[in-house]
């Protein structure tokens, strides 16, 4: 029998200060299951606001950072007995790269936030890097977490829509209607600075969330893309809307629409699969439910918690009875859970279970950002570009 690690998975933060957003959002929801603990911190680039936030996440000030370099070599001298299982990144796309490879170098396994890193040669160079120093390497593309995405993934593979043929997929908010990041809003800053934000802000931002998730599901690669992109408020620098024409590698075609503009919208993600035997449709905003739809028979409508879901490995991914509705941060938690579950696996020499290593990797990353770029260059030309 192996060693049973008896202990919590333990893991350090980089971003996640005062007043930003989605740093809260990691740490509820690594803390969801009770099997993983938040240690230590590089909180902000500001080291009074990372004191600060150390201070009201309850931590030990010596593992409070003023800045990742210092906690990458802090935390890196510490024995083995108190060593991180791993980092989160949570800071703007354009710190990425630098902090991935600073903690990747230091041999700690790394939880990143989308989009991985903000070029190419950066994300090749991270898969390289990470395969090199066999760590693991998670990229929340978070919407893969959900359960009826796994079941709608499960059907797909199953045979339920038949061959996929024509897949819909949307990204739809609102918030950026206006010149926001005028007036101060830090989120819409960064997001449409092409310093910080890389080459786009619309796809890297969300169509990066929709490219993945299309993937996932139908277990088909995109293959080439032809976008019309615009930027619709005056003053901005990178696009707000994107409207893209997907071609996959088995032939099916695709649509893929993503807007920042579109008032009235929140977080309005949404995707059909249409097969030539059926279809499925789900809504991120209704994310317990699943549409099966047919053509000799009515649609089904299938909701998360109850038996007859009982896809593969739907029933682990899910906490609460049907009913109950579980949504964001339960599903960001699936991803935190398999991948300390995948940790707690090498820590105990054991091979992780195959539902667990079901994460999004570096590879997926990498996807992702090729996927932003040849989006972009196929707005620019006009022209269909390969992936
Ligand atoms: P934010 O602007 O709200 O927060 C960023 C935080 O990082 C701030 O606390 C800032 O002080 C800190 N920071 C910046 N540079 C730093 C450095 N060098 N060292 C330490 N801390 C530093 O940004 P937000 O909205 O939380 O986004 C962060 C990342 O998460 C982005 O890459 C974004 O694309 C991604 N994101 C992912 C979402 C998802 O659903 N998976 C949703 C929202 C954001």
């Amino acid at each position: 029998m192996n060693k049973r690690l008896e202990r919590k998975i333990r893991y350090g933060m980089v971003g996640g200060g005062p007043g930003s957003f989605i740093g809260n959002v990691h740490r509820m929801a690594a803390a969801l299951d009770g099997e993983i603990e938040l240690v230590a911190g590089a909180f902000s680039s500001d080291p009074e606001k990372s004191r600060q936030r150390g201070e009201e996440w309850f931590l030990d000030p010596n593992r409070v950072y003023g800045s990742y370099q210092e906690m990458a070599e802090k935390e890196s001298s510490l024995p083995l007995s108190e060593r991180l299982d791993f980092i989160s990144i949570v800071t703007p796309n354009h710190t990425h790269y630098e902090i991935a490879k600073t903690f990747v170098n230091a041999n700690f396994n790394v939880i990143c936030d989308k989009p991985m890193v903000n070029t190419v040669a950066e994300a090749e160079e991270l898969v390289n890097l990470v395969r090199e120093k066999n760590q693991y390497f998670c990229v929340t593309h978070n919407y893969v977490g959900y359960p009826m995405v796994k079941e709608a993934r499960h059907l797909v593979r199953r045979g339920k829509v038949g061959n996929v043929r024509k897949v819909v997929v949307e990204y739809q908010q609102g918030w950026l209607a206006n010149l926001i990041e005028a007036t101060g809003s830090k989120q819409a800053i960064w997001r449409t600075d092409p310093q910080q934000a890389g080459v786009s802000s619309c796809i890297g931002d969300i169509g990066s969330h929709a490219e993945n998730l299309v993937e996932y599901i139908t277990g088909l690669k995109i293959k080439s893309v032809f976008a019309d992109l615009t930027t619709f408020v005056e003053g901005r620098l990178l696009e707000d809307d994107a409207s893209v024409l997907l071609r996959f590698n088995n032939g099916a075609k695709g649509v893929l629409l993503a807007s920042q503009i579109c008032v009235g919208e929140e977080n309005n993600l949404n995707i059909r699969v249409y097969g030539d035997l059926g279809s499925l449709e789900w809504h991120q905003e209704e994310p317990n439910k699943l549409w099966i739809k047919y053509s000799d028979r009515p649609s089904e409508l299938i909701r998360r918690g109850n038996d007859y879901v009982g896809g593969y490995n739907t029933s682990y991914f899910t906490r609460l009875p049907a009913g109950h509705p579980e949504a964001f941060i339960e599903a960001f938690a699936n991803l935190y859970r398999s991948f300390a579950r995948t940790i707690r696996a090498w820590h105990e020499s054991r091979v992780p279970e195959l539902k667990d290593f079901d994460y999004p990797k570096v590879e997926d990353g990498c996807r992702g950002v090729i996927f932003i770029h040849k989006v972009i260059e196929s707005g620019k030309t006009g022209k269909w570009v390969d992936l």
